[in-house]
């Protein structure tokens, strides 16, 4: 079964209302006594009822039946996906994969998670889950939601249609797709196969960054977000929902679609963004700025500029910079980066950082050009620009120490040579 989507709401957070069928939406009030056409009324909050009013998330849902109607839930065993980032040491070293096989056997979105990485936890609220996925199947007769975290999906290979609770996100690589902690939503591949990236947000809701200096216009525009209209659908059968909860997946009997929800209103939803919309801003003078002018989006800490989560992204641009090594510099961080490539070649890598792979440098672990980048840029001709055309690279970058875990660190498709990216850097210094 696929529900069809039924276009988008545009802006960032807004209080939006939508309704599939005409007259659902109470007026001047949301839990009337008798919800039209016989929906029940359901709140759903992302933050706490107090959360200020700025930050504050919560939606309303009419819907043809409540979510607590479902059978009991049981273990439901995925030993790829989860959030077991170990406790024991942590290598320092820097780290980088190949893209992700793509499964030969019937694999859906669920099955096909494969954990990568993380740091804090669901029961703390804080930290990230880091995923990948490779999946050749539509999830069928089944939908899924995570209690942990927000999720964050940046497809790589392969379009994905996503059926969600309050309406439809159509998504092929170079966008990416926000689902809210909670929402259930169910994943279909129109092209048959699909790869990319997942990051499980335990902490704060994702959010725009303010922009300063920059002004009210620049990096991701609200008006780009787009947020879809109801969209429902009214089946029964023998249905699984599937959720993840502490780390941990169950599957309970549901005998009806979840996907009922004919109208809502509210600023707690799914949403989809454009990476090619993004206004990428750089220097016109020289030097490489710090790549948080990349930011699109964040999930704050407790800490004033600091970030639990920041999605950065590096996109097609021009580089212009006078006197001035043009690609990324080195550098050593406090905060930890996971990096993956959507598409094309990355600025800083001459190879082997392929679409679908990604690297890990996690805190104060020196990277940056690889030697062929170096010696390539150190000689370029300045005297006119540079453009990047054929790149689309992201970032999840954390506070927090990145934990790779162990079936991570044991994946054929690991680049234990990884480091010899850099073995080729000359000594170049002579003090006369
Ligand atoms: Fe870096």
């Amino acid at each position: 079964m696929t529900i069809a989507g039924n276009g988008y709401q545009s802006g960032f957070g807004n209080e939006f209302a939508t309704e599939a069928v005409a007259g659902t939406l109470p007026v001047g009030r949301n839990s009337p006594q008798r919800v039209a056409h016989g929906l029940y009324a359901e709140q759903v909050s992302g933050t706490a009822f107090t959360a200020p009013r700025h930050a504050n998330h919560r939606s309303w849902l009419y819907r043809i039946r409540p979510a607590a109607m479902h059978g009991a839930f049981a273990p439901y065993l995925h030993s790829h996906f989860h959030n077991d980032f170990g406790h024991g040491p942590v290598t320092p070293d820097q780290l980088r994969w190949s893209p992700l096989p793509l499964p030969r056997a019937p694999v859906d979105f669920v099955d096909g998670l494969f954990t990568m990485a993380g740091n804090g936890s669901p029961g703390a609220q804080s930290g990230v889950g880091i995923h990948l996925y490779a999946a050749n199947k539509s999830m069928q007769d089944r939908f899924f939601y995570d209690a942990d975290g927000e999720l964050l999906i940046v497809p790589q290979q392969g379009r994905l249609h996503i059926a969600t609770e309050l309406g439809v996100l159509d998504v092929e690589p170079n966008e990416i797709a926000v689902i809210p902690r909670g929402i259930r939503f169910r994943v279909e591949l129109p092209d048959g196969e699909a790869r990319g990236y997942m990051c499980e947000n335990f902490g704060a809701i994702l959010r725009l960054p303010d922009l300063g200096p920059i002004g009210s216009n620049g990096l991701a525009n609200p008006r780009d977000f787009l947020t879809p209209n109801a969209a429902y659908e009214e089946a029964e059968g023998e249905f699984e929902l599937i959720a993840k909860f502490q780390g941990h997946l169950w599957r309970a009997p549901i005998n009806h679609s979840p996907l009922d929800v004919v109208g809502w209103h509210g600023n707690y939803a799914p949403y989809k963004y454009d990476l090619r919309h993004f206004n990428t801003i750089g220097s016109i003078s020289f030097d490489h700025p710090d790549p948080s002018i990349f930011l699109v989006l964040h999930s704050p800490s407790d800490t004033p500029g600091t970030s639990n989560m920041d999605f950065v992204i590096f996109p097609p641009r021009w580089l212009v910079a006078q006197d001035t090594f043009r690609p990324p510099w080195f550098h050593r961080n406090i905060a930890s980066e996971f990096m993956g490539l959507i598409h094309g070649v990355y600025d800083a890598k001459a190879e082997g950082f392929a679409p679908g792979g990604c690297s890990l440098h996690n805190s104060m672990t020196g990277h940056g050009p690889d030697a062929a980048t170096f010696e390539k840029a150190s000689a370029a001709d300045l005297s006119g620009p540079d453009v990047i055309r054929d790149t689309m690279a992201f970032m999840f970058e954390t506070r927090a120490v990145i934990r790779p875990t162990q079936q991570a660190i044991d994946a054929t498709h690991r680049q234990r040579d990884y480091q010899a990216c850099w073995a080729g850097l000359q000594k170049h210094f002579a003090s006369t």
